[in-house]
């Protein structure tokens, strides 16, 4: 088992990705700590790891507050002792139904200015329509949210000794980038350039941080994409589908287990080719 006598903290839990990730690390031995914002969900999902591996438990941790986070991470120290591996991945994407709806309209109307050969009148303006409440609130679930996990989990990794290992789920649009989602490409371009800084620091104490950037994953995230919208993305996917929770989760036990000892301050990412860096 990969991950035996391990105990991971993993973040937005309770659907998706942290599902995944939580059933892949308990299914490899792992101790595993649910939080979500939801409780209920992040408790279901700890009693499916408990069948794999004894101990699994959840905890409701709002990554957004800081006083939150604390308290959980206390709760986790009481119960679990030592952390070795962090997963930041809670998340979100902008749900306006009324900028989505605008969003979908206008990407339409380019699409049939581009298509006959038009130049493009139509302005997508989702920037212009963005309120305070919502960017604050998509940089403080992931930006806030994953330095307030790393600070909470830093000292106690350097203080067991062990060093361990943190994974921030960014995304290929903290890169690529993706029209009409500025917010939330502001966000992950962000964790990534925490996490390259986070790596640097922590190295000395044997603490491995690094991000994994998905590409398009077929989660409840992703619901609010118009069955067009899911249709023209995927004709830019060279593997021609959506990626499966299990095959990012697969990346999150690659670099928390041994195969992950040379990785830090990296960025992997499992996105079909959407996206190809160097
Ligand atoms: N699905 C994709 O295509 C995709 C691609 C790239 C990156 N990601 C990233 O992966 C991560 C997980 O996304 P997912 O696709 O599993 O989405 P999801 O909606 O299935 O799950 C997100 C989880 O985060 C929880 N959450 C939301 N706000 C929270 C908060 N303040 N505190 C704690 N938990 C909170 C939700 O309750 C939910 O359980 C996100 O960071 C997302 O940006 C997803």
């Amino acid at each position: 088992m990969k991950l035996d006598g391990k105990t991971a903290f993993v973040t937005g839990a309770g659907s998706g990705l942290g599902r995944a990730i939580c059933l892949a690390f308990a299914a490899e031995g792992a101790r595993v700590c649910v939080t979500d914002i939801d409780e209920d969900s992040a408790a279901e999902v700890a009693a499916a790891c408990g069948e794999a591996t004894e101990g699994a438990f959840s905890l409701r941790c709002d990554v957004a507050d800081s006083a939150s986070v604390r308290a959980a991470f206390t709760a986790f120290t009481e119960r679990a002792g030592d952390i070795d591996i962090l997963v930041n991945n809670a998340g979100i994407i902008h749900t306006d139904p009324d900028l989505l709806e605008a969003m979908e309209q206008t990407t339409q109307a380019q699409l049939m200015e581009l298509f006959s050969g038009g130049p493009i009148t139509t302005h997508i303006d989702t920037v212009e329509h963005l309120t305070d409440e919502m960017f604050d609130r998509m940089i403080k679930i992931h930006l806030y949210g994953t330095f307030y996990c790393t600070r909470e989990a830093l000292p106690r990794m350097r203080e067991s000794g062990k060093g361990g290992r943190i994974i921030n789920m960014a995304s290929i649009m903290g890169t690529a980038s993706l029209t009409g989602f500025a917010d939330y490409c502001a966000a992950k371009g962000g964790i990534l350039a925490f996490t390259r800084a986070v790596a640097r620091e922590a190295a000395s104490y044997g603490v491995l941080v690094n991000a994994i950037s998905p590409g398009f994953i077929d989660t409840p995230l992703v619901d609010p994409l118009s069955d067009d919208q899911k249709k023209a993305i995927t004709m830019q996917i060279p593997l021609g589908r959506f990626g499966t929770p299990e095959e990012v989760a697969a990346t999150a036990v690659f670099l928390a287990g041994e195969s992950g000892t040379y990785f830090t301050g990296q960025s992997v990412s499992p996105n079909g080719g959407i996206y190809m860096s160097q």
